[in-house]
């Protein structure tokens, strides 16, 4: 049975190897590295078959309009390259997105693309006033509690150089 269920002590290297196989480059395993190092993970999920972890989800707080806003970013997601396409991402996402709400963050904000976003509940950002200017993915957005602010969202600075491919 796929358990889904929060990152523990030891897992750290499956996840790093993980993510550097879903993305086919260290870049992203440096990312969730450099998240790491700098505490900046404010959730991490693992999808786990007989023992061994499948799929893996971060968030970390985004600021908007360069305050801390209690809202958080979803990415990366990774899922090993001969398992995907069987579930295990959406899993991941629907538990990580329950597991946020319950932790009473305000929001859960996503780039990526939105056919596929859209079925966890997520709508165009911009339905919340929340703006991401440079990216050429659409900014997806969720909303746990009403927002108390609007404007421009601002990833970790991990993210700058994966964001800006
Ligand atoms: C994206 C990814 C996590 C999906 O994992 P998965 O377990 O195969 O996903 P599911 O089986 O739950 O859902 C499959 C859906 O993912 C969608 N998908 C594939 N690549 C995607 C991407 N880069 N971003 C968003 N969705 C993607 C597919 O369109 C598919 O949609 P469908 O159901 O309409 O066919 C996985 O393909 C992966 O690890 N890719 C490499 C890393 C990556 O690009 N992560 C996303 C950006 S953070």
């Amino acid at each position: 049975m796929l358990i889904c269920r929060t990152e523990r002590p030891g897992d750290g290297e499956e996840i790093d190897e993980l993510v550097c196989a879903a993305f086919g480059q260290e870049q992203a395993g440096d990312l969730v590295w450099a998240l790491r190092e700098q505490a900046a993970i404010s959730l991490s999920q693992v999808a786990e078959y007989d023992g061994a972890i499948m799929g893996h989800l971060l968030m970390s707080s985004v600021f908007i309009n360069g305050e801390d806003s209690g809202w958080l970013a979803l990415s990366p997601v990774s899922v090993w390259p001969e398992c995907q396409g069987q579930g295990i991402a959406s899993a991941l996402i629907r538990a990580a997105l329950d597991c946020a709400n319950e932790l009473d963050w305000a929001g859960v904000v996503v780039l990526g693309k939105s056919d596929f976003f859209s079925r966890f509940g997520f709508k165009p950002a911009a339905e919340f006033g929340l703006e991401y200017s440079s990216a050429n993915e659409t900014l997806m957005a969720m909303a746990f509690k009403q927002p108390t602010i609007r404007g421009q969202v601002t990833y970790h600075p991990a993210f700058d150089t994966l964001l800006e491919k």
